[in-house]
C-alpha cells in the first residue's frame, strides 16, 4: 500500500518572494489526489519541497517518521526512494531510446542483472502502453508516448508514492482522456499514493480521489474531490468553469478596481454537475483505496458544507438497477455503474 503524506504548516520564499505560506495537508495513502492552481502559484516548488530538493523555511513534511525539511540528509535521501516523479516535460535522454531511458534509474540505483531489468522495463512499458517502441528516441515518437516513457521511467523503483507534474501538458484531450484512465489504471495495479499538479480540468473532474488548490499563497481548500468541485468560493467556481470573470487575472491575480468593476456586473455561474470518478479498465483489479476512501469520507461528513455532503452521499448510494438492463443487479459489479472506458493504449 502507499505511504501517506503529511504536510504540516509549510511556507516557503525565495528572498523576500513568499510563494506559499502555512500549508497543511494530508494525502491519503494509496488515494489519488490532484492540486490545482493557476500558472506561478507553486505548484512545482510544492512537489519539490515534498521530495526534500527545495528547503521550506517552516513547516514539515513527514513520510514514515521522516521530515523530507528537517530530516538529516541521509534520512531524506533515503525516503525519496519511495518516490516516482514525473515531470512537466517527460525529461527523457534525447540520445536514450526508451528501454534505455526507463532502465536508467534501475541501473543507476540498484544492481540487478541486466535480465532483470530488462524483465522489469517491458512489465512497466507494458503498463502505459509503450510495447514495441522500446528501441525509439524520445524525439521519434509523440508527445504522448512521452509522457508515457515518463511514467514508466517514474515506476520502475515501485515507487509508493507518485508525484506528477502536470502530466497533461502539450497533450490534446483525447490524449488527456487516455492519460486520465491510465492513471486511474495504475492506482488499481500498484495502489501507490498519487499527487497530480494540473490545471486540466478534465481530469480534475474525472480522477482524483482528492483535490486542492493553491492561490493567492494559501492553500484554498483540500479534501474530498467534492468539496472543491462544488464549490462556490470565487476562485474556486472561476478556475473549474474556466472563466474570465472572477479574481484570477491574465497577470495571474487581478487589480481591485478590475474586480470591483465585474462584481457591479456578476455573471451567473454555471452550476455545474459532478462527472463520475473514473473506474479502472475491465480486468484491472478495483482500486484498494475505494473502500479505505469511502470510511474515510463517510466520517468528514458532518464537517464538509452541503453541496459537498450530499455530492459524497449520491456518490456512495447503492446504485439503484438502471433502467433497462438485462438481468438485474445480482451479481453484477460492486460499486455502481463501471464507465465504458477503452482498455489498452492507444495514441
Ligand atoms: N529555484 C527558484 N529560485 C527562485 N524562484 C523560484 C525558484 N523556483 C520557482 N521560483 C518562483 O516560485 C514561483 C512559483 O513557481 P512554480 O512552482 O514553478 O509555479 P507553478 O508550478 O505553479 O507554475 C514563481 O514565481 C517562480 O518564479
Ligand atoms: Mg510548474
Amino acid at each position: 500500500m502507499g505511504t501517506e503524506v503529511v504536510v504540516e504548516g509549510l511556507t516557503k520564499s525565495f528572498g523576500k518572494q513568499n510563494v506559499w505560506q502555512d500549508v497543511s495537508l494530508t494525502l491519503p495513502a494509496g488515494e489519488v489526489s490532484v492540486m490545482l492552481g493557476p500558472s506561478g502559484t507553486g505548484k512545482t516548488v510544492f512537489l519539490k519541497s515534498i521530495i526534500g530538493l527545495l528547503k521550506p523555511e517552516r513547516g514539515r513534511v513527514l513520510i514514515d517518521g521522516v521530515d523530507m525539511v528537517n530530516s538529516p540528509e541521509r534520512d531524506i535521501y533515503e525516503t525519496r526512494k519511495l518516490f516516482g516523479l514525473m515531470f512537466q516535460d517527460g525529461a527523457l535522454f534525447g540520445s536514450m531510446s526508451l528501454f534505455d531511458n526507463i532502465a536508467f534509474p534501475l541501473r543507476e540505483h540498484t544492481r540487478k542483472k541486466e535480465s532483470e531489468i530488462r524483465r522489469i522495463v517491458m512489465e512497466r512499458m507494458e503498463m502505459v502502453g509503450l510495447v514495441g517502441a522500446e528501441g525509439k528516441l524520445p524525439g521519434e515518437i509523440s508527445g504522448g508516448m512521452r509522457k508515457r516513457a515518463g511514467l514508466a521511467r517514474a515506476l520502475v523503483l515501485d515507487p509508493q508514492i507518485i508525484l506528477c507534474d502536470e502530466p497533461d501538458s502539450g497533450l490534446d484531450p483525447v490524449r488527456t482522456a487516455y492519460l486520465s484512465q491510465l492513471l486511474i489504471d495504475l492506482n488499481a495495479q500498484i495502489d501507490a499514493t498519487m499527487l497530480i499538479v494540473t490545471h486540466n480540468l478534465d481530469i480534475a473532474a474525472t480522477v482524483p480521489d482528492n483535490m486542492g488548490m493553491l492561490f493567492r499563497r494559501n492553500l484554498v481548500t483540500f479534501g474530498p474531490r467534492e468539496v472543491l468541485l462544488t464549490s462556490d468560493e470565487p476562485v474556486v467556481a472561476q478556475f473549474l468553469s474556466g472563466r474570465r470573470e472572477g479574481p484570477i487575472g491574465m497577470s495571474e491575480e487581478k487589480d481591485a478596481a478590475t474586480l470591483a468593476r465585474e462584481q457591479r456586473t456578476p455573471a451567473p455561474y454555471a452550476p455545474r454537475t459532478l462527472a463520475p470518478q473514473l473506474e479502472p479498465s475491465p480486468g484491472l483489479p478495483s482500486r484498494a483505496a475505494v473502500p479505505r476512501r469511502r470510511e474515510r469520507v463517510l466520517a468528514l461528513l458532518p464537517g464538509l458544507p452541503e453541496p459537498a455532503r450530499a455530492a459524497i452521499l449520491r456518490s456512495y448510494a447503492p446504485a439503484g438497477p438502471p433502467a433497462g438492463t438485462v438481468g438485474g443487479p445480482v451479481g453484477g459489479p460492486v460499486g455502481g455503474p463501471v464507465n465504458g472506458a477503452v482498455g489498452g493504449a492507444a495514441s
